[in-house]
């Protein structure tokens, strides 16, 4: 088999990547190892900044995505028991953020290749990459126990933090850090607990309170990073929230609907600054992973997206890789600044096992600043909606 782009990774960034591709005129073929139905149903992220929705919008996937999905003009930032509101629009000059769950916008970008008849492969797992210099590349994948070669003119790892693409590139430039805790997160039947996202700093450690639809929520609180999410019961996991999410004047807070979801989310900050390496390509969690205190994740993978497309389509096209050689540097400004915003949200807000009093009193302070600077105040805001 042959295609011009092959996509290994059914995620955000390989289907945004197969779609925008598909309508510049180069074929591709997406393979994701997992079954359409994980994908579709697998609970991820949920927020997406303004330029994510105007990218969506562009490319003729903003349909449902308008009408289903939620604007947020602000943020709460919850601590000492009283919560502060963080006015996302006033301070940006109208921008905000769109709550719409990542599988939603799954489920539009496989429709949206459905439609345009392209090989989408569900179940196939690639077992070698073949990327002898002086070649074009060739991978093998297995699909329900055949295994089919497949050679292409390019190979984009769009294959999460894992990814097999990534292990063929050698000597790779690579940073990362991890941090001593993780997110424990549910999804609990009921409506909001507030009209805006809720970010709580309590000495019990972090939480915050978000939303997937007007009856389901989407709940998380910092744990020790080997939990597991059968260590957690029911009781446990309300008490939790209800203490880290007690505001002083004593407003009573909704956590009893049924918990449907627990899941534990690692914590980790990576970046592989090799995202090119001849005619291997990296985009998304593949290349760069940021902890989800600042929702940047799938953000950041669609903005590579929108670097990477207009760039294979000139080296597939017009044999033009000028913008191929440049696209670790021009993603990497956004993922480094990403990197730096969320590793600052994530020390911000959650207790930090090794600060000492002098450093609990700067993250204090640091709080504080937040919400009685408007400097300070907006200089969250801009990194936050994008
Ligand atoms: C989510 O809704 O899953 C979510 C929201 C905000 C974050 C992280 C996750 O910072």
């Amino acid at each position: 088999m042959r295609t011009e782009v092959a996509i290994v990774g059914g995620g955000p960034a390989g289907l945004l990547l197969a779609h925008l591709l598909h309508q510049a005129g180069v074929a591709t073929v997406v393979l994701e190892q997992r079954s359409r139905e994980a994908v579709e149903h697998t609970i991820r992220a949920g927020v997406l900044e303004q330029g994510t929705v105007d990218l969506l919008g562009a490319t003729g996937l903003g349909e449902r995505l308008s009408r289903d999905g939620v604007v947020h003009h602000g943020i709460e930032l919850r601590f000492g028991g009283r919560g502060h509101r963080i006015p996302l629009s006033e301070l940006t000059g109208g921008r905000a953020i769109t709550l719409y769950p990542q599988h939603e916008v799954l489920r539009d970008l496989i429709s949206a290749r459905l439609v345009a008849g392209g090989p989408l492969l569900f179940g196939a797992r690639v077992t070698h990459l073949d990327n002898s210099p002086g070649r074009l590349p060739r991978l093998r994948y297995e699909q329900q126990g055949i295994e089919t070669t497949l050679n292409c003119d390019f190979v984009v790892g769009c294959d999460g933090f894992h990814s097999i693409v990534r292990s063929a590139i050698p000597q790779r430039r690579e940073f990362q850090t991890t941090y001593p805790f993780a997110w424990y997160g549910i999804l609990q039947e009921g409506p909001p607990l507030a009209p805006e996202l809720i970010y709580t700093h309590h000495a019990r450690g972090f939480a915050l309170a978000s939303t997937r639809t007007p009856s389901l929520q989407r709940l998380y609180l910092q744990c020790p990073p080997d939990t597991q999410s059968e260590d957690w019961s029911d009781a446990h996991i309300r008490h939790e929230l209800g203490l880290r999410l007690a505001t002083a004047d004593g407003a009573p807070i909704t956590c009893c609907g049924k918990i449907i979801q627990k899941d534990v989310v690692a914590m980790r900050s990576f970046v592989c600054e090799t995202m090119r390496h001849g005619r291997l390509l990296l985009a998304g969690d593949a290349a760069h992973i940021v902890p989800p205190t600042g929702a940047k994740g799938m953000n950041l993978a669609l903005n590579d997206i929108r670097l990477l497309a207009p760039a294979l389509v000139s080296a597939v096209r017009h044999g033009d890789d000028q913008l191929l050689q440049q696209y670790p540097a021009d993603s990497l400004v956004r993922i480094w600044r990403a990197q730096r915003f969320s590793g600052w949200m994530t020390r911000l807000l959650h207790q930090m096992e090794d600060a000492d009093p002098y450093q609990q009193r700067l993250q204090q302070t640091e709080l504080e600043r937040l919400v009685s600077s408007r400097a300070a105040a907006l200089a969250l805001a801009e990194e936050y909606v994008g």
